[in-house]
């Protein structure tokens, strides 16, 4: 490698309904383009089908403006990242064929990045960044897992949901409480006003690191049930109070197992990584423990949070570094392990 050149990185993300794309110069974001579905909200969730064909739809142009914004032109890229695994087969799918088509046409490596490790790096796109060990707790619509970082590719998944993810027990009571789709930042939005501590419903303790939110899921429909004979608009008229104390119920399991690990492995540095680490009272949550634990805290800057690509490319680019490529063999995987 030529250590006095740049190294510029498109990055692909396309795991399950955005469709994004990142150009990464030595590992500065120059930008990071976002194209959100909005087809699924008349569903009431992600329908795979349609939201591989507007992966399709939305790739070139979300690339084309992503290299124009970074201002940089397609024959000085170095390398293509793209989200290799998890996610929906179709989407992933959409992504690679392009990542590929391109590396192949470019003559260029190709990168392929694990969708888990990379919410858990956006951590390193910007400063301030943790020093390792770091304890990262990843959150998203699919995920739920206690993650020990060592270096920024050597990580281990110490614990995760044996059931629904975090996002999912959010989006699934948002939807009882026949809120929008993606419910989460509804809920978050509603909680606000909201007294955390109106209801209360169970905490579930799993072995180890390991986490359940099923169980609050059945807990909050049969509540439901029960509150709504008696009456029909009981949701209605407490919305924000269940919201904030289901939000307040999460928040609480999830900080329990972090305040475990970190204790038990002796680690200061904690972060928070995913879609529900967008929530603003799981943020301050953090803070508070982070205060009260003396921690060092790590919270990504909204945007790196939810999906983005931008998150692929600093993975891409610590795998560049190693000379970690793929061969254009590879496939998309919809369920993968990663350390
Ligand atoms: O990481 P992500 O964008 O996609 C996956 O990889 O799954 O996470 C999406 C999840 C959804 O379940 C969404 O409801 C949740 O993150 N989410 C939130 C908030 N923003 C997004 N959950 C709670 N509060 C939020 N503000
Ligand atoms: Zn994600």
């Amino acid at each position: 490698m030529d250590n006095n050149k740049s190294i510029n990185i498109l990055a692909i993300e396309s795991s399950c309904d955005d469709t994004s794309a990142a150009v990464l110069k030595d590992g500065v974001v120059l930008s990071n383009l976002v194209a959100t579905q909005k087809v699924h909200e008349l569903y009431g969730g992600v329908v795979p089908e349609m939201a591989s064909r507007a992966h399709m739809q939305n790739i070139i142009p979300v690339v084309d403006v992503a290299l124009k914004q970074a201002g940089v032109d397609k024959k000085d890229i170095n390398a293509v990242a793209f989200t290799q695994a998890p996610g929906l087969i179709g989407s992933l799918l959409v992504g690679a064929c392009f990542a590929k088509s391109y590396a192949q046409a470019l003559n260029i490596p190709l990168i392929s990045v694990h969708h888990m490790q990379a919410h858990v790096l956006a951590h390193f796109i910007e400063d301030p960044k943790p020093q390792f060990p770091f304890l990262c707790l990843t959150v998203s619509g699919g995920h739920t897992q206690v993650v020990l970082c060592r270096s920024h590719l050597d990580m281990e998944v110490l614990g995760e949901t044996i059931d629904d993810a975090a996002g999912e027990a959010f989006d699934k009571v948002a939807k009882m409480l026949g809120l929008p789709y993606p419910g989460g930042p509804m809920v978050d939005k509603l909680a606000k006003e909201g007294n955390p501590h109106a209801f209360s419903f169970p905490l579930s303790d799993m072995k180890g690191y390991d986490f359940s939110f099923s169980g609050l899921k059945t807990a909050v429909l049969y509540f439901l049930q029960n509150e709504r004979k008696k009456d029909p608009d009981f949701a209605e008229k407490n919305m924000k109070d269940i919201c904030a104390s289901v939000q307040h119920t999460i928040i609480k399991m999830l900080l329990n197992k972090l305040k475990k690990a970190a204790k038990e492995l002796g680690i200061n540095q904690v972060g928070i990584a995913g879609g529900v680490s967008a929530n603003s009272g799981l943020r301050q949550a953090l803070t508070d423990t982070g205060k009260e634990m003396g921690w060092d805290v790590y919270i990504p800057k909204f945007e790196y949070c939810t999906d983005n690509a931008a998150m692929i490319g600093i993975t891409g680019y610590y795998k560049y570094l190693q000379g970690d490529f793929t061969d254009l063999s590879i496939s998309p995987t919809a369920r993968a392990t990663w350390s």
